[in-house]
């Protein structure tokens, strides 16, 4: 393993959950793979811009075809595309917000989602560029959305799925934090139990396989 890119999105930072367990993994992994190299994003003390409308029509055009305000537009959007594309792993810290994702998250989402660069069309549909990568997704939530009455509220780990997958990278992993927001007992047992799905990531990944993790390895 060459290269891990860690990309935190939450504006809690070193309070967040989903940093503190997308940090444990990124730091078992280095333990593990001396020589691999962390790239840390984080999206909320380097905020990324909106898309606009240089963005926009720049994003649709080949790079000799821009004018200096879309090719600007681009400059930031060329160099995560570059760092996702660089790495082997790639960790993503996010939470939950509005059923969603955070909008850090999103907005990064926006700058790594480029058609022609991470995915192109064909007559087959869509086809993903970011291939061989291995996902981890670090997903904190203040209730509990896997299971139980609000399994259709959520729209964070579909969205995450659905996006990453359009643009090649199938090969996901999940760590759920789930029910934060449901008292201290709940709390704890979430930690505890989001820490033992961090271990299991980190072995899978060690162990170069592609098994489901079990959601209850507490
Ligand atoms: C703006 C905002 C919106 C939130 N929306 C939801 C929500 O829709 N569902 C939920 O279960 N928790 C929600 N939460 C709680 C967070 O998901 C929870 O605090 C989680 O730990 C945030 O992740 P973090 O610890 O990595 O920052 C929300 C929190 C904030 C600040």
């Amino acid at each position: 393993m060459k290269n891990i890119l860690l990309i935190l999105g939450s504006p809690r930072d070193r309070a967040s959950y989903s940093h503190q367990i997308g940090r444990r993994i990124v730091d078992d992994l280095k333990s593990r793979y001396p020589s691999a190299k962390v790239v840390v994003r984080n999206l909320a003390k380097e905020a990324l811009p909106d898309v606009d409308d240089a963005f926009v029509t720049g994003r649709m055009l080949a790079p000799d075809k821009r004018r200096a305000a879309e090719a600007k537009a681009l400059v930031l959007s060329d160099v995560l595309v570059a760092e996702l594309m660089a790495a082997d792993v790639i960790v993503l810290a996010s939470p939950m917000h509005n059923f969603g994702v955070s909008a850090p998250v999103k907005k990064w989402i926006d700058q790594i989602a480029r058609p022609g660069v991470t995915f192109s069309y064909s007559d087959k549909g869509p086809m993903g560029l970011v291939q061989g990568k291995k996902t981890v997704l670090v997903l904190a939530r203040g209730g509990v959305y896997s299971e139980g009455p609000m399994m259709p509220y959520d729209f964070q780990e579909p969205y995450l799925r659905t996006v990453l997958g359009l643009i090649g990278m199938t090969d996901v992993e999940v760590v759920r934090i789930e029910g934060v927001a449901m008292g201290d007992e709940a709390l704890r047992s979430a930690v505890t139990s989001a820490k033992a799905q961090a271990d299991a990531v980190v072995r899978v990944i060690a162990s170069g396989a592609s098994v489901p993790v079990l959601a209850e390895a507490a």
